[in-house]
């Protein structure tokens, strides 16, 4: 088995080569980042791009033609069909599932076993720091924003914002996390912090967009709770 070996700068361990259970099935076609580990009984089909620095779980699936950024974590037994794109730094729970098929069917109204050409796969776009819980599933064509965090168990239908908080089935909103993952602390009139990193946020027309400290700092956006000058960089 022969597997190229891309080289990505932003890998945290440049050089090295992946590591892959004996019991992984790679294609030869597919590409593995340098320094991604791949699990037992892990699938990794034709022509899919894993990023640098990744971790593929026991028993997980990546379809034909999917690409993950670097730095992903995709945990046992999760399912993620083709054409799905996950950016830089995605996490996917155990036993989540991206479909790919609106309407599925097994065979045409001939009867016959339908096969790759006889429809059209969607997929699941996954935008950076993104976090998908357990047993989660998105239902293609579907964007998941970054930094956003969706439940364990979640059934995702509809497009999710930046930094947003999905649980249930179908997934709503219940509020807004940073990127450490931790649920947003409202600070004022459309203000959010961050109660791990202080980070700050402000939402606009159902959009949530981080607050430069250094536009924090010298006053240009007024929060309620600025952070004082020693924390505003942090
Ligand atoms: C969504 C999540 C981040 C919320 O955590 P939290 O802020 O501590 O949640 P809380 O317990 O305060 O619950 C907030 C509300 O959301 C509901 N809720 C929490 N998790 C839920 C879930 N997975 N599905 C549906 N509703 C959920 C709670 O019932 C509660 O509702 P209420 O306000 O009507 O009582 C967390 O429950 C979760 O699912 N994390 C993902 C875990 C995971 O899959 N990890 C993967 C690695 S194993």
């Amino acid at each position: 088995m022969t597997i190229p070996f891309p080289v990505h700068e932003a890998s945290d361990r440049p050089g090295r080569p992946p590591h892959i259970a004996d019991s992984a099935d790679i294609d030869g076609l597919a590409r593995i980042g340098d320094g991604t580990q791949v699990w037992h009984l892990a699938q990794v089909r034709e022509h899919a791009q894993i990023g640098a620095g990744c971790i593929l779980g026991r028993g997980s699936y990546i379809g034909p033609g999917v690409v993950l950024g670097d730095n992903c974590k995709v945990q046992n037994f999760a399912q993620i069909y083709e054409p799905a794109v996950l950016e830089n730094g995605v996490f996917v729970g155990p036993a989540a599932v991206f479909t790919n098929d609106v309407f599925p069917r097994a065979i045409t109204v001939d009867g016959k076993r339908k096969n790759a050409d006889d429809w059209d796969a969607v997929g699941v776009t996954v935008r950076t720091g993104a976090s998908i819980g357990a047993r989660a599933v998105c239902i293609a064509p579907v964007t998941i924003g970054a930094w956003a965090l969706v439940a364990a168990g979640a059934v995702v239908t509809q497009d999710v914002p930046d930094h947003a908080l999905m649980v249930g089935v179908p997934a709503r909103r219940i509020g807004w996390v940073g990127r450490a993952g931790v649920p947003l602390e409202p600070i004022g009139d459309d203000l959010f912090r961050c109660p791990s990193t202080g980070e700050e946020y402000r939402e606009h027309n159902g959009v949530l967009t981080a607050i430069p400290s250094q536009a924090v700092r010298t006053g240009h956006l007024r929060s309620a709770h600025a952070l004082p000058p020693s924390r505003a960089d942090e």
